[in-house]
């Protein structure tokens, strides 16, 4: 069969990376794609939101699967889009999306099903949201309710930076129409880990769980990010700890899902507080994490193509098991100077392929463009993910330095602890 892959970062470079290698698959395409995706296989150039455009692409291409990358294309509706065409789809519904399109749904929704997560409240007031800080205790964490590249997130010490906070999202709207409405719940303490479940709306397939690095810089300072690097397996995340979250909150969310109408197919990717208490949801993603599905497909041994397309089919009870390497993955991001706030786009990247041969390193395409000079740029915020594996952790981490060692590319910068938690 066809696969059409939609998305362009390094998370669908690393699906079509695993895809292509499955002898069911004849063809990756993938709109819009990347420099990555195109040594692949074919790209086109349609937007991920744009689901009818999409969908008509997939009917005239007979493609046998699409799988969705980004949380947008879920909630433009790209699933529903694709049902009406009969094609398979492994991605939620635009309804089943709001688990991560709406942190007020989401945490309505836990209440609702008893999913373990912070004590939290829904404002669309300034002055009430203020009035409610009072009564509870710093740090506060203040969110904006819809959509926000990951950065809709204020974790304030203080009444005063909190106060800011709610100012700037509800009244600046510094996330637009995302901060229509802010979350403000309680912050939980412990280490936290990122857990993927395969769902075909009833049936669930765990995946193995990783740690990503959210913070910008060295020692986890810095401004939050998407993740400036991963590494799987996460030390943290013990057989008790997978199996408490699939009971407590992987399980739960299915059955209720399918029992409100909005049954969910594709990955539920539940970012969590390891906590003394057992597990809490943080959050919800419709969606592989990046760069974590980088570092776990490193790590997939098995044939991915049958089960993503069983998923999408309502099957997942008689696919074929997923197998995994006994061996540590982790993956380095690069990415351009002024990451997060203001990536410098254009400078010239060096030395790729020559990282991509330094053994056990895989470099995946993040935000590249090729132009028709012949050379690599930076055309975005993380730019490159140099993947490795390796027999222990601390090799596999010394791969991947030494992949990156070998890009040449001043616009660009990365972290050089990644992994550390797990290594100290
Ligand atoms: P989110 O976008 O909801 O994942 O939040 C981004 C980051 O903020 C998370 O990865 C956590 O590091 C942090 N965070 C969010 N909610 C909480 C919370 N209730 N307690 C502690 N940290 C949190
Ligand atoms: N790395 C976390 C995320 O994909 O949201």
């Amino acid at each position: 069969m066809k696969i059409l892959i939609v998305g362009s970062g390094g998370r669908e470079h690393a699906l079509g990376w695993k895809l292509q290698q499955s002898p069911l698959v004849s063809e990756v395409i993938s709109a819009p794609g990347n420099p990555g995706l195109a040594a692949i296989g074919r790209t086109v150039a349609i937007k991920a939101e744009d689901a009818r455009e999409l969908a008509a692409f997939a009917l005239r291409e007979q493609i046998g699967l699409v799988v969705i990358g980004p949380e947008a294309a879920a909630a433009a509706g790209l699933a529903d889009a694709l049902k009406q065409v009969a094609i398979p789809c492994f991605g939620p519904s635009k309804a089943a999306a709001q688990l991560e399109a709406s942190k007020a749904f989401m945490k309505e929704f836990c209440v609702r099903h008893g999913v373990p997560t912070a004590e939290y409240k829904v404002f669309d007031e300034a002055i009430r949201a203020k009035a409610y800080l009072g009564d509870r205790e710093a740090p506060f964490v203040i969110k904006a309710d819809g959509l926000a590249a990951g950065k809709g997130v204020v974790i304030a010490e203080t009444r005063r930076e909190a106060d800011a906070a709610i100012d700037e999202i509800l009244f600046m709207r510094k996330f637009g129409t995302a901060g229509q409405r802010i979350v403000i719940e309680d912050f939980l303490p412990g280490e936290e880990a990122s857990f993927f479940a395969i769902c075909d709306g009833e049936t669930a397939i765990p995946m193995v769980a990783a740690q990503d690095h959210k913070r910008a810089y060295d020692g986890d300072k810095g401004p939050n990010t998407g993740g400036m690097g991963a590494y799987s397996p996460a030390p943290i995340f013990t057989d008790k700890v997978r199996d408490q979250t699939m009971e407590q909150i992987i399980l739960p969310t299915l059955r209720g899902m399918k029992a409100e109408g909005n049954p969910f197919v594709g990955v539920l990717f539940a970012g969590l507080m390891i906590t003394p208490a057992g597990p809490k949801l943080i959050e919800f993603n419709v969606r592989f994490g990046d760069p974590e599905c980088q570092t776990m497909m490193r790590r997939l041994t098995s044939d991915f193509a049958p089960v993503l397309l069983a998923a999408a089919k309502g099957e997942l009870a008689a696919a074929p098991p997923l197998e995994w390497d006994a061996r540590p993955a982790v993956t380095v991001v690069y990415a351009a100077q002024g990451y997060p706030d203001e990536p410098l786009k254009g400078s010239v990247i060096r030395g790729v392929p020559q990282a991509d041969t330094v053994p056990d390193v895989v470099v995946f395409h993040a935000g590249t463009r090729m132009d028709s000079d012949g050379l690599l740029r930076a055309d975005g915020g993380r730019v490159l993910n140099v993947t490795a594996t390796g027999a222990t952790l601390q090799d596999a981490v010394n791969s991947a330095y030494a992949g990156v060692n070998r890009i040449d590319w001043p616009g660009g910068f990365c972290r050089r602890d990644i992994a550390w938690r797990a290594l100290t």
